[in-house]
């Protein structure tokens, strides 16, 4: 965590958004309102707030990052990943830890290493479809149960922009009883 405001002469903040940050600050009585202005200004210069946009905008305001980064965390239109990223989300919570989740969490790790700009994985609990553990949620749809083996399709399947892992998609699985 960075607890410190950084400095101007670190950031290499771009002047036209350091004078937009501070054109912001000028027409709010209390720097703290211009945040989420300002931040929206560096998600307009950048496509989202980046961790060195959130420093910049930190540093023309005197803020630390810490403090502007949970100001764009809290707003929905604010993003604090790359927009555009698919973001896949493995359930490690007890019912899908007991099937494999921890592993299943490895596996896309695994295959999307190297791709970062593209895929971000995170590791989360309980998203609500422990019937179908170990799961996943890929760009919000839900998928099990699934195998580590399938990680690396659904990666490529995502990259190349293809249908992702269409039979363990949970919206085409069979109801329960059905033959
Ligand atoms: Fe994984 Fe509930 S434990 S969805």
């Amino acid at each position: 965590r960075e607890e410190e405001i950084p400095e101007l002469h670190e950031v290499g903040c771009p002047a036209e958004l350091r004078e937009r940050v501070e054109e912001l600050m000028g027409r709010y009585p209390d720097r703290k309102t211009a945040s989420s202005p300002a931040l929206w200004a560096v998600q307009e210069r950048y496509g989202w707030c980046t961790p060195e946009g959130i420093r910049q905008a930190a540093a023309v305001m005197r803020f630390t990052a810490d403090d502007l980064e949970s100001v764009a965390s809290f707003y929905d239109l604010l993003h604090t990943d790359p927009v555009g990223t698919h973001r896949i989300e493995v359930c490690t919570n007890i019912s899908c830890w007991m099937r494999g989740g921890d592993e299943l969490l490895d596996a896309f790790e695994a295959a999307a290493a190297g791709e970062d700009d593209q895929l971000f994985v995170t590791g989360f609990e309980c998203l609500g479809a422990c019937d179908i553990a170990p799961m996943a949620s890929i760009d919000q749809r839900y998928y099990g149960p699934l195998e580590q083996a399938e990680a690396a399709t659904a990666v490529e399947q995502l990259i190349g922009g293809g249908e992702v892992l269409p039979e363990k998609a949970l919206a085409e699985r069979g109801l329960a009883g059905d033959a």
